[in-house]
């Protein structure tokens, strides 16, 4: 369905040509004055510079033009040229009742592309921790929405499991386990298929290791070769690091499903290493990498740059890749696998002169198109309450199972305090409000700045949180259970008609820009747009709700098309909630 901005712009150009106007001033808004109008055009302010005319003037030739037009209940020109735009009823209506209609509520599917949403970039042998959250979540969130959009999304968690970090890990094993068949140069049958740690040990291994490279340069030394070893395909380490990876895998695997986020690809850094050699031969072959300082470097610097960039290193000067020769790497992977018409980075700010880097040696080596965007979202930090990044109590890094674990049992007390259901029941809504309480605190701020993770606020269900949208669609599915209890015959997609109430216009209204907010947090990759909106549909359906007794009302017909235009608004909100990867219970 068209955008209803787009319609009335349509009409507005109709009317500002058939007065002798540009068309291009018969732009519409959504009114920054409510309280006088729903839209506004103020296309004749605009032209009483071009045509030397008073503004009233030209907005009073328009309101001629359009007076008795259907879509308006009020159009009138004021002081001193803005023209104030009231809808019809009729065509509110007719609206959402299309929207009631349509499988996708309005919402057009566009010229699909194929996009890769890169996110949540655990590392392996390494548990997630509340600085995992963020790219998870947002990232989640970005590929719902270019996935409703129309696109072809793949998500890809990015693994970090390659490098420093697997050469500590083998070498604290090997401290502690020196028998194993690993260590044994002289082994020769088939090594164990069976890991020889679980994931419990594993996550105890590889701190201590990386603890011990920071105060032990004998270790260190050991951890360097044997990364330098595996990464010339050293047998047995290759074995340890197919084991690091499955028990790795399978553990993060379960905790994103925890999160319900879920990756299409899971592939790592150590997947673009194949692409590492030839990628530099070329580099250097095509005069993009030169030497400095022992290193393989690549010019990014421009001179328009506000501040100068630093070259992008390639190959440090023991040979070794980088973060950015991987990222390189990667891309090359993407693009004979994918051809992605968009790629998109759910990373932490504080990465963004990484990205900036390899974005432009991507682009003027031609890894990527010219007209391939490279995307880098950059979240800010998610601090506590004192306003410092977030820690556990006792000042150390937070498990992201402690902290999902936490706000469940925060929501589990609030429920239990007054309601009669069973403590398995209780159990089960509380991780599912949990873990909205989370994602909507997260996701209703703009990604790059830094906000304040306070649980109390979160899980209160009331204002602006994840907890009282999902108690208004809850309150929604009770009223419509009710009616259908009550023998009527509940419509998927009913009409809706009006029954003059301020409260059911306003909601309507909002109802009818679903397809806008769509559009627009597509295009700005934005899922606090999402939750503005929702926000916004959840206070509107309460107070239509308040204001009116629909399980009561002795009109029929009118309780049947209230009962319609909840249909509309719990598949909107929905919808929505399903962006921002949110489940609402049944009750709670
Ligand atoms: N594993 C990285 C880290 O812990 C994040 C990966 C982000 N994605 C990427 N393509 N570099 O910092």
């Amino acid at each position: 369905m068209k955008k209803i901005l787009d319609v009335l712009t349509s009409e507005f150009e109709n009317a500002f040509e058939k007065c002798g106007y540009d068309k291009k001033l018969g732009k519409v808004g959504i009114s920054n004055r409510p309280d006088l109008c729903e839209y506004q055009c103020n296309g004749a302010m605009a032209g009483a510079k071009l045509y030397k005319k008073a503004p009233i003037m030209i907005a009073n030739d328009v309101v001629e033009q359009l007076k008795d037009n259907k879509l308006f209940d009020s159009i009138e020109a004021v002081m001193p040229g803005f023209i104030n735009i009231k809808l019809s009823a009729d065509y509110i209506d007719e609206y959402v009742s299309n929207m009631n209609d349509d499988e996708r509520l309005g919402y057009e599917k566009k010229e699909p592309i194929t996009v890769i949403v890169d996110y949540g970039g655990a590392n392996v042998a390494k548990p997630l921790h509340v600085g995992h959250l963020r790219p998870a979540i947002i990232g989640e969130s970005v590929k719902r929405i270019c996935r409703y959009a129309g696109d072809t999304v793949y998500g890809d968690v990015h693994l970090g499991d390659w490098g420093l970090p697997i050469g500590q890990v083998i070498e604290e094993l090997r401290d502690r386990q020196p028998e194993l068949p690993y260590f044994d140069e002289n082994f020769t049958g088939e090594y164990p298929t069976e890991p020889p740690f679980s994931i419990n040990e594993l996550e105890d291994i590889y701190p201590t290791g990386s603890g011990k490279c920071k105060v032990d340069e004998e270790f260190k030394k050991r951890a360097q070769d044997t990364t330098a070893k595996l990464q010339q395909g050293n047998k047995a380490y290759m074995a340890l690091w197919r084991h690091i990876m499955n028990v790795s895998k399978a553990d993060l695997k379960k905790n994103y499903k925890n999160l319900n986020v879920e990756f299409d690809l899971w592939k790592g850094e150590s997947d673009a290493q194949p692409y590492i050699p030839d990628m530099i031969d070329d580099f250097v072959a095509r005069g993009f990498a030169h030497e400095s300082q022992g290193a393989l470097v690549v010019d990014v610097a421009r001179p328009d740059d506000k501040k100068e960039l630093p070259p992008c290193i390639v190959r440090k000067h023991d040979g070794a890749a980088l973060y950015a020769t991987s990222d390189l790497a990667t891309l090359i992977e993407r693009e004979k696998d994918y051809h992605p018409g968009h790629v998109i980075y759910v990373v932490d700010k504080r990465q963004e002169l990484h990205f900036t880097q390899v974005f432009r040696v991507a682009k003027m080596t031609g890894i990527v198109g010219e007209d391939t965007p490279l995307t880098f979202i950059g979240f800010g930090t998610m601090n506590g309450t004192d306003g410092k990044p977030f820690k556990t109590r006792d000042g150390g890094v937070m498990r992201l199972e402690m902290l999902i674990s936490d706000v469940s049992e925060k929501v589990y007390e609030k429920i239990l305090e007054n309601r009669d259901i069973s403590e398995e029941e209780a159990r089960e809504i509380s991780k599912i409000i949990g873990l909205a309480a989370i994602k909507y605190g997260d996701l209703s701020n703009q990604a790059t700045k830094d906000y304040v993770f306070d649980i109390d606020r979160f899980t209160s269900f009331e204002g602006n949180t994840g907890p009282y949208i999902l108690y208004t669609i809850v309150r929604i599915k009770s009223i419509l259970k009710k009616y259908a209890e009550q023998g009527n015959e509940l419509s998927a997609n009913g009409k809706i008609v009006d029954f003059g109430s301020e409260s059911e216009r306003s909601l309507k209204l909002v109802l009818t820009q679903f397809n806008d907010v769509m559009e627009a947090s597509y295009n700005e990759l934005a899922p606090h747009r999402v939750c503005a909106y929702i926000y916004e549909v959840a206070n509107a359906f309460n107070r239509f709700y308040h204001e009116n007794n629909i399980m009561n009302e002795e009109n029929a017909d009118k309780q049947k098309s209230y009962i319609n235009l909840l249909t509309l608004t719990k598949k909107v909100l929905e919808q929505c909630i399903d962006l921002l990867a949110i489940d609402a219970p049944e009750r709670m």
